[in-house]
């Protein structure tokens, strides 16, 4: 969020009675109203291929999907009064994308617009790049005023169709105006990664090989399929997870300090860490597939009894791999990435582990070990961090206990917003510094294509444990330690 003024404009939604346009993108829109950062000239167009729906009753149906995450009632009432639109569209033909475009000019024309829009493609990623040709063929990709494109994930299924999705967005739309989404990047405990290392000097002077042994990235799910086994069975925790939001938090970790905060320069800096990291070994990944077993006291069913799931799939839903960065800050630092679903909470965050001192003086005085430090940047829930270290247990005999230096952002904070919110406001101020670069996009498949055409088999771990035992070695320690606890 760049704090720049937001212009007029109108934001067309491809897929806009669809899940994510109902749970996340419009009530979004609606608490930036609340939050008055919207402004009173921002429109929203959403298009959809249900012929159910006219202006009237979209304005009802958007309404009721904002009330029912808790936005409050003249928020509601302000965006929903005047300023939402819907259109059936079937976006299959060129007839189509010329309906699109007379509805789009007379919006602006009846409301004084200028010709500012924004394309969300909240669609299958299957057709993407035929929307993006209609708008291109309908010259809906350029226009007097800016004209912006989003696209979620998935972006791409392995290097070469990521490579293909990004020359077809090219033939169409220039890198400056493509914003590629990854929800993790409008997360202000990830955006606080930044501020984290680059606003607390003490903290970036320790940030390379000489002081940390190692980090880790650990997201965890306790949700199963969540129902969308038909993508996620072909999809798995590799792609679905591991290749874009864990990657993304490992280069803001990894990153250099870029020269200016500004969308080049920080996309820059984590181009060039993907660049310096080596693609996983097979010693270095485990999968797993979580079985059967009980979450918060509930049983549920494997993955391979999951409704959708291919009889005998050998899709991951588990995944811990060590990554090396090759470069003179990490030469020999060991970065573990790991995330499962079925796990036993949702938690994700990432372990900084400190080199332990070169002589322990304590070591057998308590429950510590070997003196070190521990970091934990928590990303949800209970977002804060937490700094390991060891104190003196007050009285005698001399013993010593590992304590945190603590910060909670709800015990500082009022309120965290929804990481579409962010990112929505982004594509409306233009600011592209949270939204993933084509260059980023192929580094990052590109790290795991040996992987993706040689995948290991994955291990079954009970629903409800951390995934399987064979992945312990893959980040154990206080890391590991930690993770679990
Ligand atoms: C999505 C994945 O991108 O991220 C889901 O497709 C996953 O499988 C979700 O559950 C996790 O996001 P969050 O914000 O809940 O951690």
């Amino acid at each position: 969020m760049s704090g720049k003024s937001i212009e007029p404009s109108l934001f067309v939604f491809f897929g806009g009675t669809g899940d994510l346009a109902r749970r996340k993108l419009m009530p979004s829109l609606a608490r930036l109203q609340a939050r008055g950062l919207l402004g009173d000239h921002s429109y929203v167009l959403a298009l959809s291929r249900k012929d159910n729906f006219d202006d009237a009753s979209f304005r009802q149906f958007a309404h009721e999907e904002m009330r029912k995450a808790g936005v409050s009632e003249s928020a509601c009432a302000s965006l929903c009064k005047s300023r939402l639109f819907f259109q059936c569209i079937n976006n299959s033909s060129d007839e189509d994308f010329q309906t699109l475009k007379a509805r789009i000019e007379a919006i602006e024309k009846d409301n004084n617009l200028p010709q500012n829009r924004a394309y969300y493609l909240a669609l299958p990623p299957t057709v993407f790049e035929h929307t993006i040709e209609g708008l291109g063929r309908a010259g809906l990709n350029r226009s007097a005023g800016w004209t912006r494109i989003v696209v979620e994930k998935p972006f791409g299924h392995d290097l070469a169709s990521a490579e293909s999705l990004n020359a077809r967005i090219h033939a169409q739309f220039d890198e400056s105006q493509v914003y590629r989404i990854d929800h993790y990047l409008g997360k202000d405990t990830v955006q606080n990664f930044l501020v984290f290392r680059f606003a607390n000097p003490i903290f970036e002077q320790l940030w390379n090989r000489n002081s940390i042994e190692s980090v880790e990235i650990a997201v965890g799910e306790s949700l199963g399929t969540g129902g969308r086994a038909g993508y996620y069975d072909k999809s798995g925790a590799l792609r679905d997870m591991i290749q874009n939001h864990l990657t993304q938090l490992f280069s803001l970790i990894a990153m250099e300090v870029p020269s200016v905060y500004e969308p080049e320069a920080v996309r820059h800096e984590k181009i060039k860490v993907l660049r310096s990291t080596l693609p996983p070994t097979p010693d270095d990944v485990i999968y797993g597939q979580y079985a059967s077993g009980a979450i918060d006291g509930e049983k549920v069913i494997g993955y391979l009894d999951e409704e959708g799931v291919a009889p005998g799939s050998a899709t991951e839903t588990f995944v811990a791999l060590k990554l090396r960065v090759d470069n003179w800050r990490w030469q020999g630092v060991p970065f573990y990435l790991r995330t499962g679903k079925r796990m036993p909470q949702k938690t994700s965050r990432v372990v900084i582990k400190f080199k332990g001192a070169p002589v322990s003086l304590f070591q057998s005085m308590g429950e510590v070990g070997v003196a070190r430090n521990v970091l934990v940047l928590q990303l949800q829930p209970d977002e804060g961090f937490d700094l390991y270290f060891d104190v003196k247990t007050p009285g005698s005999p001399f013993d010593v206990q590992r304590r945190p230096l603590h910060f909670s952002y709800e015990e500082s904070f009022e309120e965290i917003p929804e990481a579409y919110e962010t990112l929505l406001l982004d594509v409306l101020e233009g600011d592209q510094t949270l939204f993933v670069h084509a260059e980023e996009v192929e580094a990052s498949w590109k790290l795991y294509s040996d992987l993706i055409t040689n995948p290991p088999k994955p291990k079954p771990y009970f629903s409800g444990s951390w995934g399987p035992e064979a992945a312990d070695f893959l980040g154990v320690d206080e890391a590991h330690t930690l993770f679990r606890s």
